[in-house]
């Protein structure tokens, strides 16, 4: 099995570390050529519990990948990236070929709904992980890949899939991919947007008996938008959970916001506003953070 993993950030070097753990066939595709370079020459160095270990690895530029090749393409990259990736890559797919999906939002079920030919899952990633320089990442706590099928051409994604977990990379699967993507849109729209305004840490949300009423508010307005409408008490103890779990992180969000980035404010925020808006619904409080986050990301300019 020949497996593509697209985007050399954290997600995707810890990603494809444990890929190689498990003998798989994997090339890393970078954006710069750079960094290419310099995993191919030095490997990709995983650090976790102070250990670190040298992991040889292939890696070309998404340019000079052949990605036809590919039987898997793994989509590490953040959903702001993933457009104008998808548009060079789905030109070059050929029949049996299956997509992975690995972001947050949901702008990538947008995507993935115009390939019909294609088998694709969809997977949430709730490790902790740091990209210390363009060769090395640290696994700095144990999460969960927790993937469900989208649509399915070829049963060998499942099998791969199957192939996958040990007691350090934990992977499981479920039944419906709506379920699971809402689960981390509702985790990521609660946790996300407040700790990019405000510079907290997600624990530190818990300590504010206000915050966490504020955060209670976005919850209720992005649950009004969920498809199945599963439990409601279990998913806001989910989010309370998650962010206790997660207490010392700051979350993906903040680093974006620290680092002068793009954020995925359009496929958490952003979309739910456009469902809403098609919904006739109103969403005030998501509204403002939304407007809050797009004035911060235009100030890096000023
Ligand atoms: O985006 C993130 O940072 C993470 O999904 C989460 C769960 C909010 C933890 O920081």
């Amino acid at each position: 099995m020949k497996i593509y993993v697209i985007g050399g950030g954290a997600i995707g070097l810890l990603v494809s570390a444990y890929l190689k753990k498990k003998n798989n066939e994997v090339t890393l595709c970078t954006r710069t050529k750079a960094q290419a370079d310099q995993l191919n020459q030095q490997g990709l160095t995983l650090i976790r519990n102070d250990q670190s270990e040298l992991i040889p690895i292939h890696s070309v530029t998404l340019k000079q990948a052949k990605v036809e090749e590919a039987d898997v393409c793994l989509f590490a990259v953040k959903s702001y990236d993933l457009g104008p990736i998808m548009k060079e890559i789905t030109s070059k797919r050929k029949k049996d070929q299956s997509y992975l999906f690995l972001q947050n939002g949901m702008t990538h079920v947008e995507l993935a709904s115009k390939l019909p030919d294609l088998t694709i899952a969809f997977a949430t990633v709730s490790h902790g992980a740091v990209r210390l320089n363009q060769t090395t990442v640290q696994h700095t706590g144990v999460g969960e890949v927790n993937w469900a099928m989208y649509q399915q051409r070829t049963n060998y994604l499942t099998d791969w899939l199957h192939t996958l977990p040990s007691s350090e990379f934990p992977v499981y699967e479920h039944d419906k991919w709506e379920e699971l993507l809402w689960s981390k849109l509702l985790v990521n729209v609660c946790i996300n947007p407040i700790t990019a305004l405000t510079g907290m840490k997600n624990g530190e949300l818990l300590e504010s008996t206000e915050l966490k009423q504020f955060m209670k508010c976005v919850f209720d307005e992005a649950f009004l938008l969920h498809p199945l409408q599963p439990d409601k008490e279990r998913h806001w103890s989910q989010v309370l959970s998650v962010c206790k779990q997660t207490a010392e992180n700051t979350s993906s969000m903040l680093v974006d916001i620290k680092h002068k980035r793009q954020t995925e404010v359009d496929a958490i925020l952003g979309y739910l506003l456009r469902r809403a808006k098609a919904n006739g619904l109103s969403l005030p409080t998501i509204s403002f953070l939304y407007q809050a986050l797009i004035n911060r990301e235009q100030s890096y300019q000023l």
